[in-house]
């Protein structure tokens, strides 16, 4: 938005002047100088009117970056300072907005940056144009033919680095939005001499050189390369390398832009094989040998190279051999072989690169086109761009220089129609009257050199089909006859005697006076270079190699298509294709771009004026000028016109409200410009001197200055006042606030001062009102502790008073009592002493028992027999009673108790009992096992299948199995027994085996001598005399020795009848076979734990220590 809003034009800020129509005066020096002066501050464009001036600068300047494009993107054309850009952006835009087709020129000499400015357009209408995938992918395409084309077709020479050795023109098609679609290029004219030949300091095409710097040593080989330049006769060796000039990385670039471009990959080999078989060409050498028939004939001196050439490109090799030794010359059906010299043999090979060189330059072109060509038939949009090699004069101008400069009349011709038909429409356009201009009009020229029947092409033709000997020097002869009289065409031979003594212009050659210069011709070569003449054996045995692409470039070589006609002659061909070009440039809107090279070593900030001036000479710079300013040297719409110069009139300063023509035509009456110094068309004014327009920009600048001076007088005013008027408010603000904080804190100090004086009187006041009060108080306090007191003893007083009365009262009532009662005792003393005495002991006696049993029922203790509680006594009289009455209660709840039983349970108690009676208050184990459970049969012997033995040998009940320990009597060591105790017997059996070790008959077991311990040693006595006595008694120790005495006891009891001996003493004697040993039970250590051990002491004394 911003850039539509800033006005500018090319006026503003100039360097010289950016306009050369705007140059006053004109002449050659101040075009010049204008150029120079540009070129100097960097400025390398300039206009003449809408032709775009372009100077090399020969180093990378900054103004064509995508900034550059964003700021020339749809502005007018001389709205900002001349540039490429806005030539682009103006042919653009008429193509896609008012649909003319459109054509950019570039022409300029060789390195004058013809082929830069090509680039530069494309990529400037690549970058305003659509956008989109498939867009970019034609846009891509169109710009990467460009390094393809330039790495076969460009050069290293002289004058350009990468000189460009073909004209190219490119036609870029859009559709109705102006989106890119494809592309077709025509190219002229390739220097294919070059191939097999360069000038001094020259180079062959890039291509040759990027394939042996960049290629692979695997591709080379493939292609039967050797990376050495020094290897092959083609290439000049003496500038093969370039600075500044990467042949491998551009070799990269070239490849990549193939591939984009949509070369297959058996293609890009088949174009590489053919550039490696013309390299290899050039290595071909011939050695002379002479026949019988006395004539020389040329052989090939080393096969090698031919071998390799034939594989590369599929060809026999004696086919090509044969091809190089003769010449076959076919004339109505006979065919006549003759043999071929050393040089003609070298001819032929030459001829041979040539061709396959420029026809594959030439395939490409068509393989390009193919790919780039617009896919849809839609209507098509066009805009062309040539970059065609600019007018030539060099030393030895040949033939090829002649085409070019054949080529740039042409151009000039079409330049100078459209441009003044251009200027011609304008003036119809806006109603302006047509002044005739004189300008130079080359059509003469041309006409001299295309005529058809006198033209010097046409000349050159007629001589090179003519039959007989031709030479360069009979195509001369003719020219001279035919041309002498032309104004425009100089030879010493020719008749007219003007140039007779002319020593500038040698004999073999002749000139031409071109709208740009003279040009000398030496004839040397013309005929041979417009035959172009390929032998026809070479153009058969290309076409039988077997090898698609060079197949397909020699299509003349098949015999079933024989032709004996004659191809078109270069020169024809070349006439044919600039006439196309011609017709298809005048059917569109001309924009020209014409580049100066500002000196002859390629160096920036060199502006050479002898080679500039040379160039403005033959590009007809100022004749240009001089037409475009013929009429009217300025023109401009009225609204951009006033727009800029309303400030010279009062009427229109500020604004100017009616039509902007008005506007202008009151502005220039005001300013007295004569009137025949301007034009009024019908959207634009013309003006038709420079001195006018810069007479208004004087006057403008000078407006500019006073309305600058009085914008910035208003400017200060308005602003020391705005900052006079700020300040005053501010101070207003800042006094008002100043003030209110001043009574702020004045306020404040007079309300703390009054608060404290305040404070201060109500304090005084406060403690005044307090010390009345507390004196009032202490009054009250003094009256009631006076009163309190006068009370107190006023009460004393009366309590004392009532005391006394009471005493005196109760005196009297006990006094009145013991009188009543000694009246009634001595009134009844004798009933009394008769029967109440007695009535009233036993009514109390019964009384007190009955409240006793009444009350013992609800105290009665629970009915557990173990329960201890009784109630206490109540009366000392009722003791025998209370404690008979507990032992009854006892009883009978024992009874209760005992009730309960079952058989069995009873059995136990009975036994428990047994226990208690036999060992209660002796022996210390007792206590311990009233808790415990008599269960007799420990050891399980009818369950447990290891005592089956066992089992089977006892057949009695089993009442104790348990396991003992038996003491050894020899150590005091303990051994473990089975004890079983049956009805009749006691059994001791072996713990592990099961096996009886003893059995004795319960009749024979006389004691049971334990300690009064708490140990489970017990010695089992037995009678003496008895079977089992043999072995002596046996001490055992037993965990349940409780149960099992009380169980012995029992048993013997009911079975002999007798009562078992049970001994508890700490010391008995025990039979062992025949000593009476005596066991010793002692207060042991608890070193063992609870465990007692047994000792022997001596063969009498075992010893038992109990912890
Ligand atoms: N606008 C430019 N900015 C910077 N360098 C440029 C510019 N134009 C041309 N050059 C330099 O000049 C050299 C020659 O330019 P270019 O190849 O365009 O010349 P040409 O007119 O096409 O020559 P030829 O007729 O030999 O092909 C370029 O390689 C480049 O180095
Ligand atoms: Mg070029």
């Amino acid at each position: 938005m911003a850039k539509m809003e800033v006005k500018t034009s090319l006026l503003d800020d100039m360097i010289g002047v950016g306009d050369m129509v705007l140059l006053e005066p004109l002449n050659e020096d101040s075009f010049i100088n204008n150029l120079k002066k540009r070129f100097d501050h960097n400025e390398v464009y300039t206009y003449i009117g809408s032709v775009v001036i372009s100077i090399n600068p020969y180093r990378s300047l900054p103004i064509y970056n995508p900034e550059k494009v964003e700021e020339y993107r749809n502005r007018n054309f001389y709205e900002l300072s001349p540039h490429i850009f806005a030539l682009a952006d103006e042919a653009y835009r008429s193509l896609r907005d008012q649909d003319k087709d459109q054509c950019i020129l570039i022409t300029g000499e060789s390195g004058a940056g013809k082929t830069e400015a090509s680039k530069l357009v494309m990529s400037y209408v690549a970058a305003v144009c659509g956008k989109g995938a498939e867009v970019n992918q034609v846009k891509e395409q169109l710009l990467q033919s460009n390094p393809v084309l330039e790495a076969f077709g460009n050069a290293k020479t002289v004058r350009n680095d990468n000189s460009s050795r073909f004209g190219k023109y490119m036609d870029i098609e859009f559709d109705f939005k102006g989106d890119p679609l494809g592309g077709v290029i025509s190219n002229y004219l390739l220097e294919k001499s070059r191939v097999v030949k360069q000038p001094r300091g020259e180079r062959n095409f890039h291509i040759f050189y990027q394939i042996l710097s960049g290629a692979s040593e695997e591709f080379l080989c493939k292609l039967k390369l050797e990376r050495d330049f020094s290897r092959y006769n083609y290439l000049g060796l003496d500038s093969a390398r370039v600075n500044g000039v990467d042949d491998a990385s551009n070799f990269r670039t070239v490849r990549n832009a193939m591939q984009i471009v949509g070369f297959m990959d058996h293609e890009t080999q088949s174009i590489f094989e053919v550039v490696a078989a013309v390299l290899k060409l050039g290595n071909i050498e011939f050695k002379p040998e002479s026949r019988a028939n006395g004539l020389d004939e040329s052989k090939i001196k080393d096969k090698n190279e031919l071998k390799e050439i034939c594989e590369l490109t599929g060809i026999d090799q004696s086919v090509l051999e044969r091809a190089f030794s003769f010449r076959t010359v076919e004339a109505k059906q006979e065919k006549v072989s003759t043999t071929l010299n050393v040089a003609q043999a070298y001819y032929a090979r030459d001829a041979l690169a040539k061709n396959l060189y420029s026809r594959l330059f030439s395939w490409l072109v068509t393989r390009i086109n193919e790919s780039i060509k617009a896919q849809t038939k839609v209507r098509k949009k066009v805009m062309g761009v040539l970059d065609i090699y600019g007018f030539e004069i060099f030393e030895d101008n040949s033939f090829e220089q002649f085409i070019i400069n054949y080529c740039n009349e042409k151009l000039q011709q079409i330049f100078i129609e459209l441009t003044l038909k251009e200027e011609q429409e304008e003036y119809i356009r806006e109603g302006i009257e047509w002044t005739h201009i004189e300008y130079f009009n080359n059509a003469i020229i041309c006409d001299l050199i295309e005529n058809n029947q006198t033209g010097i092409l046409a000349m050159l033709d007629e001589e090179c089909l003519r039959p007989g000997t031709v030479t360069d020097d009979t195509f001369l002869e003719k020219l001279n006859q035919v041309c002498a009289t032309h104004q425009h065409f100089e030879s010493r031979m020719s008749k007219c005697s003007r140039f007779l003594n002319d020593t500038s212009l040698p004999h073999s050659c002749f000139r031409i006076q071109h709208y740009a210069g003279k040009v000398m011709y030496q004839v040397e070569g013309f005929v041979d270079k417009n035959n172009d003449l390929l032998y026809r054996d070479l153009s058969q045995a290309m076409w039988k190699a077997n090898h698609s692409l060079i197949k397909a470039l020699f299509p003349e070589g098949n015999p079933a298509k024989i032709n004996l006609k004659r191809p078109p002659t270069a020169g024809s061909q070349f006439k044919a294709s600039v006439a196309t070009l011609m017709k298809n440039l005048q059917t569109k809107n001309p924009n020209y771009i014409r580049c100066i090279k500002p000196n002859d070593k390629k160096a920036a900030h060199i502006f050479n004026e002898a080679l500039v001036c040379h160039q403005i000479r033959y590009l007809g710079l100022l004749e240009n000028v001089r037409v475009r300013r013929a009429g009217y040297a300025f023109r401009q719409p009225y609204e951009p016109c006033l727009e800029r110069y309303k400030m010279l009139c009062k009427q229109t300063w500020p604004h100017w409200r009616g039509p902007a023509r008005a506007g202008v035509e009151v502005l220039f009456n005001e300013l007295g410009i004569p009137e025949d110094e301007f034009s009024f068309g019908r959207s634009k004014i013309f003006i038709r001197n420079p001195r006018t327009l810069f007479k208004l920009e004087d006057l403008r600048k000078q407006r500019l200055e006073d309305l600058a001076t009085l914008i910035e007088k208003i400017y200060r005013g308005w602003k020391c006042r705005t900052r006079f008027l700020l300040m005053k408010k501010c101070q207003i603000v800042i006094a008002s606030w100043y003030r209110r904080y001043a009574q702020q804190k004045k306020y404040q100090r007079i309300k703390s001062s009054a608060i404290t004086v305040q404070s201060y009187i109500r304090g005084w006041k406060a403690r005044k009102v307090l010390r009345e009060l507390k004196h009032l108080k202490r009054c009250n306090e003094a009256a009631t502790v006076i009163a309190a007191y006068w009370h107190g003893t006023q009460a004393r007083r009366e309590l004392k008073r009532l005391k006394e009365e009471a005493r005196r009262k109760h005196a009297v009532a006990v006094i009145w009592a013991y009188w009543l009662g000694l009246k009634v005792r001595r009134e009844y003393r004798k009933f009394f002493r008769a029967n109440a005495g007695r009535k009233i002991y036993e009514f109390t006696l019964q009384r007190l028992m009955q409240k006793y049993f009444l009350e013992m029922k609800n105290k009665m203790p629970s009915l557990s027999p173990i329960d201890k509680n009784w109630p206490a006594r109540p009366y000392l009289f009722l003791d025998s009673t209370h404690k008979e009455l507990k032992r009854i209660f006892h009883l009978w709840r024992c009874k209760k108790y005992r009730d309960q039983f079952t058989d069995q349970q009873k059995l136990i108690y009975e036994e428990k009992l047994e226990a208690s009676e036999l060992f209660k208050d002796k022996k210390a184990l007792y206590p311990a096992s009233v808790g415990q459970p008599f269960q007799g049969a420990y050891l399980e012997i009818s369950e447990n299948p290891k005592y089956k033995k066992l089992k089977d040998a006892v057949d009695e009940k089993i009442i104790i199995a348990e396991v003992v320990n038996k003491i050894n009597r020899a150590n005091g060591k303990a051994a473990s027994r089975i004890f079983l105790l049956t009805k009749n017997n006691v059994l001791l059996a072996d713990q592990k085996s099961g096996t009886i070790k003893s059995e004795v008959p319960l009749g024979d077991v006389t004691k049971v001598s334990m300690s009064s311990q708490n140990d489970g040693f017990f010695a089992v006595h037995l009678k003496e005399g008895s079977e089992a006595a043999s072995k002596g008694d046996f001490l055992l120790s037993s965990d349940h020795l409780i149960e099992m005495a009380t169980k012995l006891y029992r048993t013997t009891l009911s079975q002999t009848k007798q009562k078992l001996n049970i001994e508890i003493s700490d010391e008995f004697l025990v039979q062992f076979k025949q000593d009476k040993v005596c066991v010793k039970f002692i207060q042991g250590s608890q070193k063992n734990g609870n465990i007692p051990t047994c000792k022997r002491k001596n063969n009498r004394l075992l010893e038992v220590a109990v912890p």
